[in-house]
């Protein structure tokens, strides 16, 4: 008999342990450090006692999404828009550790003064929307859209989930940042200046914003398809558009489907259907309430006791919504287990490594975005912040 062999291991098993490099992908995936072990009993402790010695020198940024262990030790939780506000209004805090994905560090080390070192926990921590859109294939679309004849009259807009090069061509484009709790505010913005929109990277948040909220039918929409020559689509699509939307998703909220809601309004015909506009246009439609991190959250605190609901956004945040409100029905929309593997890359380890590295004196996995990227980027940013 033979003995059980080691597989060797390949490129994405090493990614997925955050080690290696990936040129496809906005993160790093590198994490040099010595860390403490998850079984450690003493770590809740030791990031106390870090983040004491810190003191106001530190501010911690935590978004949602982020798991219990590490939200607790945040000094502001909030969904990427308000992180993105807050990053900025803190000039004082010299270490800005930022629980949450890697185009949330770059967006933070955009808005924060040159001395400010912004620091990630695990670089590993990205995003595999972001990832969907590369500067090059953002640059090849922009030369279909010239080729068409149509690219004068289009305004670039990207959510913020895209990396910092994505945010500086659309600041270069005069075009602007949207979070989902504005998107809406930022397209009105851009059709007061241009007759279309170019939609970078989430699909759904560009179709569900438009065709809810804005009146557009499905039909003013395009999908560009990055892998296709011109993006799959016509000159005269092109020409015909009112939005051009990216073909990227996010893999976390493309989970819930159709079969979900109605699975939930069998079981119980009372529910409130209650999702996030990253979710699929039909989810979208069949569901409820629809609206960003924040007004999720809002929603459930201003909820009945006693109502039911079904959240279709990521499982750390609903869970903790859920033991919160414990007078309410609260339940994850999906049947299977549904966190975001990235955002859970923060753990406690990690965070603990890097406050203690920052205590010893080390700066630690610190995101620096090119100065010239990051001065196109601020301006697609500022006009975000600027938003009536
Ligand atoms: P918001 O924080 O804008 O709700 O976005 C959700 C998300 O997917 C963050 O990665
Ligand atoms: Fe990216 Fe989706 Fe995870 Fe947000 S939830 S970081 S959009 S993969």
């Amino acid at each position: 008999m033979t003995g059980f062999a080691e597989p060797s291991p390949t490129q994405t098993a090493l990614l997925l342990l955050g080690r290696g490099s990936d040129s496809d992908s906005e993160r790093g995936v590198d994490c040099p450090g010595d860390l403490p072990p998850a079984s450690d009993p003493t770590l809740l402790e030791r990031a106390r006692v870090a983040k004491e010695k810190l003191g106001d020198r530190l501010f911690i940024l935590g978004h949602h999404y982020q798991r219990d262990e590490v939200i607790q030790f945040a000094d502001v939780t909030g969904d990427s828009f308000k992180l993105a506000q807050q990053a900025a209004a803190r000039p004082e805090a010299e270490y800005i550790v930022f629980c949450g994905v890697h185009f949330m560090a770059e967006s933070a080390d955009i808005l924060t003064t040159a001395d400010q070192k912004v620091v990630l926990p695990d670089l590993a921590a990205g995003c595999s929307m972001a990832d969907m859109a590369t500067a090059s294939q953002v640059d090849q679309c922009w030369a279909d859209l010239e080729a068409s004849g149509v690219a004068d009259d289009v305004l670039p807009m990207t959510y913020m989930n895209s990396s910092a090069a994505i945010k500086a061509f659309v600041g270069r484009h005069d075009g602007v940042v949207c979070t989902s709790s504005n998107a809406k505010r930022a397209l009105d913005w851009a059709y007061e200046r241009k007759g279309k929109v170019l939609f970078l990277p989430d699909q759904h948040l560009g179709r569900n914003t438009v065709v809810r909220e804005m009146g557009f039918d499905l039909d003013d929409c395009v999908l560009y398809n990055p892998f296709k020559p011109n993006g799959g689509l016509t000159e005269r699509e092109l020409r015909d558009a009112k939005i051009i939307l990216w073909r990227g998703h996010c893999s976390v909220h493309g989970r819930f489907t159709l079969d979900c809601v109605e699975e939930m309004r069998r079981k119980d015909p009372e529910v409130n259907i209650l999702v996030h506009p990253e979710c699929k246009h039909e989810v979208v439609e069949a569901a409820d309430y629809v609206g960003s991190t924040e007004y999720i959250i809002r929603a459930l605190a201003d909820a009945e006791p006693g109502s039911s609901w079904a959240v279709g956004t990521e499982l750390n945040l609903v869970r903790r919504l859920a033991n919160e409100h414990p007078d309410k029905n609260i339940s994850f929309l999906d049947r299977t287990v549904c966190y975001c593997s990235t955002m859970n890359r923060i753990d406690l380890p990690h965070l603990v490594w890097a406050l203690e590295e920052l205590v010893e004196g080390r700066v630690p996995n610190v995101i620096s975005v090119e100065p010239g990227e990051a001065a196109a980027a601020r301006k697609a940013l500022d006009r975000m912040l600027a938003l009536p």
